[in-house]
């Protein structure tokens, strides 16, 4: 029960890592709230965290609009009274295709740059004021091993996750008076539902994948949540603008 009694945001968690950690984080004693634009997954998260005794709140929400940003950090005041953790992991991926680096269309650009980066940059502007009156918080930005493999083919999405990093380091100087410490976790490449949605990537790319990793092996959703408590955690106290990266050593920083 390492987060008992805190109130986390977590976006996107309908499905893939978002929804692993909202399991973990309901499981860890946290009220969890779901900020998802898709409505049916994120209500059926919430649905199975208060199966099994917990707290939760389903909020169908588009990070890359303000209003709808404003709108979940109301309701999870209203419903929680306080918000201790975002964690801001909602990001256009796979379904975008991987393409050549000028065979996109400037509006694909700023779709996932709307959503990634300013989404993330939304939810943060939301949230903070609420953080700063309870002496502190913890923010979790999910980027992305691509950032550090410079992953081709896939250029926007790439440097959207660069930027969450820019993003991290930003915010925990502008922050870190307040208490808040903000950091970030880069996955791998991770078979969650998303990675089914892939257009354009070779049949083997997996096993392609594995053999870069020290841990010879596929990554999966379950890997992810135990570094997410940890850094939602007063455990990492002391620790704001980090990324660690969790891929199995198949880049360093
Ligand atoms: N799966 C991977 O291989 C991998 C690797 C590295 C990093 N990541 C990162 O991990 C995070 C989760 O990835 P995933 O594989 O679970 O992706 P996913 O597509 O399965 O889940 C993303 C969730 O975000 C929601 N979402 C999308 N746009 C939204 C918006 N505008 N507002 C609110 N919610 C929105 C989707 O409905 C979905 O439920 C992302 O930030 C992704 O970039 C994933």
């Amino acid at each position: 029960m390492r987060l008992k009694d805190k109130v986390a945001i977590i976006t996107g968690a309908g499905r893939g890592l978002g929804q692993a950690f909202a399991l973990r984080f309901a499981d860890e004693g946290a009220q969890v709230v779901i900020a998802e634009i898709d409505q049916a997954n994120g209500a059926n998260i919430a649905k199975e965290i208060e199966a099994k005794g917990g707290q939760a709140l389903a909020l169908c929400i588009d990070v890359s609009n303000e209003d709808s940003t404003q709108e979940m950090a109301k309701k999870t005041m209203e419903r929680f009274g306080k918000i201790d953790i975002l964690v801001n992991n909602a990001a256009l991926i796979y379904k975008i295709g991987v393409k050549p680096w000028d065979d996109r269309m400037p509006e694909d650009w700023d779709r996932i740059f709307a959503v990634n980066v300013k989404g993330s940059w939304l939810c943060c502007k939301a949230v903070v004021p609420h953080m700063i009156p309870q002496g502190g918080g913890s923010i979790i930005n999910i980027t992305s091993s691509t950032h550090f493999s410079a992953e081709g083919q896939l250029i926007h999405y790439t440097c959207s996750k660069g930027a969450v990093i820019s993003l991290t380091r930003v915010l925990a100087r502008e922050l870190g008076g307040h208490n808040i410490r903000v950091n970030a976790m880069s996955p791998g490449r991770t078979l969650s539902e998303s990675s089914l949605d892939q257009i354009g990537v070779p049949p083997n790319v997996e096993d392609m994948v594995i053999q870069t990793r020290c841990l010879k092996r596929s990554e999966q959703p379950d890997d992810l949540p135990g570094t997410a408590v940890f850094l939602a955690s007063d455990d990492s106290a002391f620790i704001t603008g980090q990324t660690i990266i969790i891929d199995g050593g198949g880049v360093f920083l």
